[in-house]
């Protein structure tokens, strides 16, 4: 088991010194971050499940908390103003001690109203963090999500702390449970929805829980980029599974993909070949490497699998140059992986958020930032059969490159992504998720 106690002063510690630097260069006096509060679906008294403001999960691990507040000047103790209404309707978190307590001034609210007499009267040089903009303004703030903060956290938030790097490993053993648990269930033959449930129980989340709706798709269904429709009943064959699932640990995603083969066919040589590919795309990452040239490289490495497997007669070269690749794979290698899946800051060349673009052949990259240590990526090449983007190509001046008996073979099995979860240190990478053993 972690010790947290062990890396979280040194977290806090960083948290503050980013905070004093960003005031001190937006002339603000302190930073006041709001959990979020519960929003209600249309016309109804139901509430749609509560996603904690990432820039408060950062500091400590709540994730449950609703109107609740920091109060950060960098300097002194922040303030964590919790709220514990008096409720006999719904569960209220209990305050108890933890490894993150006794780094905050705690002060009780049991009205969300009560904020108000907390707040520093005067909210001139005050900015507020979170998502409900009628808060911000009924409570008189001015600056609400000020660019020039939000680029300067979301640019350093890209590299985590040793406390940060604990909780993502945790979350990736988390996801790697339900990842043996959801194999298990496919090789013994179960639907969709079956192996979800398998999912779900060895991670014990419940659906709202993991970081993004779980992607459980057999045969042809994993050619859905982001499948999520959990079919009830078996299919008459299982040719192949893809599962892309992830975990939460105190508020830190993982994000992992893995596809199998229900039997030795060509499918499973072809998967085998994606995992040596991906496995060699993860090695590439370094610091100093652009994402872009990574991502590039892979495409056209992704361009010699098509080669390999009979499924084009022209070049790798000339398929990645002509765009033919793309087809086959039409999304980034990954992208930056914390807080949020897809975590922020994967475009910003500094910290004043200047834009980096991404090559107008590859719209979908995430990440455009040169990779430096500390840095948590995903690395998830894919390769698919999608009916669209195949009719697309069908009709396209590139017809001829391709070996169109080859791709109606491979059409039933849908599709391979596999995706691993990296640490980038300066002398090396860890992979998170290959550590712990699943293959
Ligand atoms: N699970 C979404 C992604 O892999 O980016
Ligand atoms: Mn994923
Ligand atoms: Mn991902």
């Amino acid at each position: 088991m972690t010790n947290f106690a062990n890396v979280y002063p040194a977290h806090i510690n960083e948290l503050q010194a980013r905070a004093r630097n960003v005031l001190n260069r937006e002339n603000l006096e302190g930073l006041v971050i709001h959990s979020g509060k519960e929003l209600k679906v249309f016309l109804d008294d139901n509430s749609y499940p509560f996603k904690v403001n990432p820039h408060f999960k950062h500091w400590l691990p709540l994730t449950n908390v609703t109107n609740s507040w920091l109060l950060i000047n960098g300097h002194d103790k922040p303030v964590l103003i919790y709220y514990q209404p008096v409720d006999f309707w719904h569960k209220v978190e209990t305050l108890t001690d933890d490894f993150w307590t006794p780094f905050f001034d705690i002060k009780v609210i049991t009205n969300a109203a009560e904020v108000d007499a907390l707040l520093p009267y005067d909210k001139a040089n005050y900015a507020y963090i979170g998502e409900h903009i009628e808060v911000a303004k009924a409570l008189g703030f001015e600056q609400i999500n000020p660019d020039g903060a939000l680029s300067y956290l979301h640019f350093h938030r890209a590299y985590k702390t040793p406390y940060e790097q604990a909780l993502m490993r945790l979350s990736n053993e988390r996801a790697v449970a339900g990842h043996l648990a959801a194999k298990a269930a496919f090789m013994a033959g179960e639907s969709e929805f079956e192996i979800q449930r398998a999912y779900l129980q060895a991670t014990s989340h419940t659906d709202s829980e993991t970081p993004y709706g779980n992607i459980v798709a057999l045969n042809e269904n994993a050619a859905i980029l982001h499948y999520t429709a959990l079919e009830r009943n078996k299919p008459e064959q299982h040719r192949s599974f893809l599962i892309d699932a992830g975990a939460n640990y105190h508020g830190y995603a993982s994000d992992i993909t893995r596809t199998y083969a229900y039997e030795q066919n060509d499918f499973a040589a072809l998967i085998a070949r994606m995992d040596k590919l991906m496995l060699n795309a993860v090695d590439g990452l370094k610091p100093g490497k652009s994402y872009v040239e990574l991502h590039c490289e892979t495409y056209l490495d992704i361009g010699r699998v098509l080669a390999e497997f009979n499924l084009i007669h022209c070049s790798a070269e000339v398929a990645a140059e002509q765009g033919i690749v793309s087809t086959f794979f039409p999304h980034g290698l990954g992208h930056h992986l914390g807080l949020q899946v897809h975590d922020v800051g994967g475009f910003m060349a500094d910290e004043r958020g200047t834009h980096i673009d991404t090559p107008a052949q590859h719209p979908f990259l995430r990440t455009s930032r040169a990779v430096e240590a500390e840095q948590v990526y995903t690395i998830e090449p894919g390769l698919y059969f999608i009916d669209s983007l195949l009719a697309d190509l069908k009709a396209s001046e590139h017809s001829n490159a391709i070996n169109w008996a080859q791709v109606e073979k491979f059409k039933p099995f849908g599709g391979i992504r596999i995706e691993d979860n990296i640490i980038v240190h300066q002398s090396h990478n860890e992979n998170m998720t290959r550590d712990l053993n699943l293959g």
